[in-house]
């Protein structure tokens, strides 16, 4: 697929027509018309691998890593020869939904792993030594995530370098007459070290799981200060995406023209009973019907090291799911820590972890059409100093 293809698929284009409203929300669901489609926005996807000094090489694939609502949270340091010195980016946090900053760290896990697979690309190895001067467990500190070295020459490619251009977020109804085998299942393990990963198909427990899924996420979209922080992420049409290259990307025809009319605006998916608050209910709970199997990953401890390694994990069976085909989509709200998701937490803890273990990542898992790239802020914007 490339930046020209539109973003949702035709039948579902005309789905959303048939039911009476033309519109697309939600984490990174956007519907680009050809002349909309936002390249500024898409460029770092077409400029990885462009860079020749192996630090910058490396990062250009890096910066391309999931992340929560795509807000990039990283910082490279690379005043020392040969190192990258990892760090937050404290604006980049979401309080509300990751109060904890737990995903925020999966998502720098998601990165130095990709970092990891484009250096090994070019034979270097990484050194990684994670928090080198401590980290906090309530907030990751101003501190750095990660002391990054680039040794030369010693390591073998690896395979999965092939899938980073075509790794997506799947934020689709996927087709649930195509089925997940068992064996196709259990050949998606990332083998990490420290991470346990399970996924199932079985039809009784994928229905629990769907139903905890849009349980959950309706707990999010009724808490109002929770569907706020998504809505107050979200980049209307393309001049905005383009100028911000982050967040929730709502752009395309004829969204954008419904911006224009002010039918769709901020306000509007905050307020219950208008329509776009609806159809954002809605679209959830008919794409996480549309959900033939599920995986997911278990760490023993809640560490801020488990959740680096739980990155890692994600990332890796994220680059695996695109080389066999098949789509994803983590699924998160379940796994939130705060007040209101008391109950679901609890719940997928004992559905599918060990006493003390911590779900880290929940996944839908099924076969959809090629989802479009999400916008990247360039590596350049990323390098707080050289
Ligand atoms: C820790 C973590 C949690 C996420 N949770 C969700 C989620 O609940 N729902 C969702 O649609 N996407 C979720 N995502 C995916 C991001 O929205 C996605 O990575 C980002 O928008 C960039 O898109 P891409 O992965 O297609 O490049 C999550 C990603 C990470 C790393």
């Amino acid at each position: 697929m490339n930046s020209q293809t539109p973003i949702m698929p035709r039948r579902r284009f005309i789905a959303i027509l048939g039911g009476g409203l033309i519109f697309a929300a939600g984490a990174g669901i956007g519907g680009f018309a050809l002349t909309r489609t936002p390249h500024h926005a898409l460029a770092a996807w077409d400029q990885a691998g462009q860079q020749s000094e192996p630090r910058r090489y490396a990062l250009s694939y890096a910066i391309l890593a999931p992340n929560p609502h795509n807000l990039q949270p990283w910082q490279v340091d690379l005043s020392e020869p040969d190192v990258v010195t990892v760090l937050v980016d404290p604006a980049r946090r979401l309080p509300e939904t990751d109060p904890f900053d737990r995903q925020l760290t999966i998502g720098l896990g998601c990165f130095l792993e990709l970092m990891r697979i484009a250096a090994s690309q070019q034979g270097y190895q990484l050194d990684i030594t994670l928090f080198p001067q401590g980290s906090d467990n309530l907030m990751l500190a101003s501190h750095p995530v990660a002391r990054v070295r680039f040794v030369a020459a010693r390591a073998t490619a690896d395979t999965l370098f092939d899938n980073i251009l075509q790794r997506r977020s799947t934020k689709e109804a996927f087709d649930v007459l195509q089925d997940v085998s068992g064996d196709q299942i259990a050949m998606l393990n990332p083998t990490i070290a420290g991470v346990g990963f399970a996924g199932t198909r079985d039809t009784e427990q994928v229905s629990v799981l769907r139903e905890l899924i849009w349980q959950a996420y309706q707990v999010e979209h009724k808490t109002p200060a929770k569907l706020q922080e998504s809505i107050d992420v979200m980049r209307f049409g393309k001049a905005a995406i383009n100028a911000s290259p982050d967040g929730i990307d709502l752009g395309g025809m004829p969204l954008e023209a419904m911006m224009a009319l002010g039918m769709l605006t901020k306000p509007s998916l905050a307020t219950p009973g208008t329509i776009a608050y609806q159809t954002g209910l809605d679209m959830y709970q008919t794409m996480f019907a549309a959900t033939p199997a599920f995986v997911w990953l278990t760490t023993p401890n809640n560490s801020r090291e488990a959740q680096i390694a739980a990155g890692q994990a994600w990332l890796r069976l994220n680059l695996m799911t695109t080389q066999q085909g098949l789509a994803l989509q983590p699924v998160s709200q379940c796994l939130q820590e705060y007040t209101e998701m008391e109950f679901h937490y609890q719940r997928v803890h004992e559905l599918l972890a060990a006493r003390g273990e911590t779900v880290q990542m929940l996944g839908r898992l099924g076969y959809a059409p090629a989802a479009a790239r999400t916008p990247r802020w360039s590596l350049d914007e990323k390098i707080s100093i050289t």
